[in-house]
């Protein structure tokens, strides 16, 4: 398979273009309810592919530490203004996730994901699974809404529940996978809901 999608280049234009149509604007409303039920709780917390980080400043301003990655300047740097505005205590690292060193390696948590596992090309949803598994702890949880766009090519590309049985089986225990039941107007009944803790 050859990588389809995006270049950093892309994203980047993206955000100089303000061109952000998988913004939703807020934090997507599933992951109210997660904290609000206490499926996730406060600690150390990572969100790959954060954009301008709406689910990082819910998360700080709700007591979890929390550090966003995101290769594009436009992002980084709009996040960072919030994260000062607001008075947040949170990282924000500009570099490729795909890249964290070691000093990452078994340290969260928890990890959140909107919109980061569609927008990479599908050739590198092994990488994916093998970074988001070094970086969390024995236990640790992975938190996340999956796109199903039921659509050819992308960004976003769709993800199936066989895709996410698929890559996550062999070092994930699969605790919830189902449709998400509050997606915002624009992803209605083409979420899944998935939390997974690390074998
Ligand atoms: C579709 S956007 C989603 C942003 C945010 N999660 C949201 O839902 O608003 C995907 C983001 O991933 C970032 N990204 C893509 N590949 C990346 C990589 N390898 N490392 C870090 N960030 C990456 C892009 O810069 C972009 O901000």
């Amino acid at each position: 398979m050859e990588a389809q999608g995006y270049s950093k280049k892309d994203w980047e234009r993206h955000y100089d273009e303000k061109d952000l149509g998988w913004d939703l604007g807020e934090v997507a409303p599933p992951f109210v309810n997660l904290l609000e039920s206490k499926t996730i709780i406060p600690g150390k917390t990572l969100v790959p592919g954060c954009g301008r980080g709406h689910e990082v400043i819910f998360l700080a301003e709700n007591g979890f530490d929390v550090t966003a990655v995101d290769y594009s300047k436009g992002a980084v740097n709009h996040l960072n203004s919030v994260i000062k505005e607001r008075k947040l205590v949170s990282q924000v690292l500009h570099l490729d996730f795909f890249t964290l060193d070691s000093t990452h390696d078994g340290l969260y948590d928890l990890l959140i994901e909107q919109t980061f596992f569609c927008a990479i090309s599908p050739i590198q949803r092994p990488l994916y699974v093998g970074t988001v598994t070094r970086v969390l702890k024995t236990g640790g949880m992975l938190a996340g809404l999956f796109y199903h766009t039921g659509q050819e090519g992308g960004p976003p590309f769709n993800t199936t529940r066989d895709d996410i049985i698929k890559h996550f089986s062999d070092s994930f225990e699969i605790r919830e996978l189902s449709q998400a039941k509050n997606s915002a107007e624009q992803r209605k009944d083409k979420e899944w809901l998935v939390i997974l803790t690390k074998k």
